[in-house]
């Protein structure tokens, strides 16, 4: 198998494409990244010098950039992925995000083979009570939640119209080593060990369904290899938490990691002006992949967290190039103040 991983230099893509090659000794891998913001080579440093690797630097968005390429399935990670800079300026979420998409589902009608596109339980809204299920309406309520409903819609117009040979997958939201620093728990970890405070958005009552980036890529590869074309799959570990209680645990693990005073750290909870259309809670029911795909999710919270913290301490050279320039600029812009 060659696979076209989109995206592959970002949080989600680069985590799947190690567990790729670690699993699948035949299979070979093209990357294809722009490099935005989010995409960092110096994540694929272990791998780059593998035969079963290769790297393409182009935008999704590029009718002609896998003129050369070839490979027998698409799994589309690429996107613009941040719902705060959604928020700023939603253009480059609608051209990659959608327009991108579109060209991709364009390319891979041509060449007959497989789509994978990676999408996520955001198009669903807020639930106030119950799961999403794959039959849960789309009630996008971000700009990026928008573009990526809007993919799905593409996506699924190509399986009805063309008869594409596609698959969908809407995960919950993931954490990990590599995670670019702008998101909810990279962010805190950072700021925690920098001594800086965190800032929560409204009232911390906000509820998200975390899960492990290595669950979730098991359970795209599930989707890749068992999965029925025209479906799709919710995917989500039944961890459903309001953000303090994540902010806590966080802090109270930073604080007995670097031995420091436990109320002291929690002393960086900052209140914030809430995020504008902030989703109240999401909360995914993943049994149709568990049933029907036989993918369970592995990894317990509490455990993942403490592997994220100590990944995040001891890959300190990762992030900290990663959080000079752009970053700096967008922390200034979202916070109002220096990072
Ligand atoms: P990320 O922002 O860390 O990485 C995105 C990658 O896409 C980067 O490497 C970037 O350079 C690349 N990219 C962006 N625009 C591009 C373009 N026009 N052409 C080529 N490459 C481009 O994102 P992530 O968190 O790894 O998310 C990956 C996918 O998973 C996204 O589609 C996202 O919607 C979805 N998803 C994410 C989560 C989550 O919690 N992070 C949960 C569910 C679904
Ligand atoms: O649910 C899947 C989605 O999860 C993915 O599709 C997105 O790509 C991914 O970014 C993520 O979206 P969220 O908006 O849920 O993630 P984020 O880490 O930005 O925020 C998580 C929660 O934490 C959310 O309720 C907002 C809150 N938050 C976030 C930041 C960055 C804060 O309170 N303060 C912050 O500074």
């Amino acid at each position: 198998m060659k696979l076209l991983v989109t995206g592959g230099a970002g949080f989600i893509g680069s985590n799947y494409i190690r567990h790729v090659l670690d699993e699948y000794p035949d299979y070979h891998i093209i990357n294809l990244d722009k490099l935005t913001y989010a995409g960092n080579l110096e994540t694929l440093r272990d791998i780059e010098s593998s035969d079963r690797y290769s790297f393409i630097k182009g935008d999704i968005c590029d009718k002609n950039v896998l003129d050369n390429a070839e490979f027998d399935a698409i799994i589309h990670f690429a996107a613009e992925s941040h719902v705060d800079r959604s928020i700023l300026d939603a253009t480059p979420f609608l051209q990659t995000n959608v327009l991108g998409t579109y060209n991709l589902l364009e390319i891979a009608r041509q060449r007959d083979c497989t789509f994978l596109h990676v999408s996520t339980d955001e198009v669903y809204g807020s639930i106030e009570e119950g799961l999403f299920t794959e039959g849960s309406p789309l009630m996008p309520n971000s700009p990026y939640a928008a573009s990526k409903a809007s993919s799905d819609m593409l996506v699924r117009s190509y399986v009805e119209t063309h008869k594409l040979k596609a698959m969908m997958t809407r995960c919950s939201n993931n954490y990990g080593p590599y995670q670019f620093p702008e998101k909810l728990i990279p962010l805190f970890i950072i700021n925690a060990l920098n001594g800086k405070p965190v800032p929560v958005y409204g009232d911390g009552m906000n509820v998200r369904d975390w899960i492990y980036v290595l669950d979730h890529n098991k359970a795209v590869d599930a989707v890749l290899h068992k999965g029925t074309p025209g479906e799709v799959y919710n995917i989500g570990s039944r961890n459903e938490r309001p953000n303090i209680d994540i902010v806590k645990l966080l802090l109270e693990k930073v604080a007995a990691k670097l031995g420091r005073d436990k109320d002291e750290m929690l002393g960086l909870i900052n209140y914030v002006e809430d995020r504008k259309g902030h989703d109240r809670r999401y909360a995914i029911d993943p049994s149709k992949i568990e049933s029907r795909l036989g993918w369970k999710p592995e990894t317990d919270f509490e455990a993942g967290i403490s592997e994220t913290i100590e990944w995040y301490l001891s890959n300190q050279e990762w992030w900290k190039r990663v959080i000079s320039g752009e970053y700096m600029e967008y922390y200034k812009t979202q916070y109002g103040e220096d990072l």
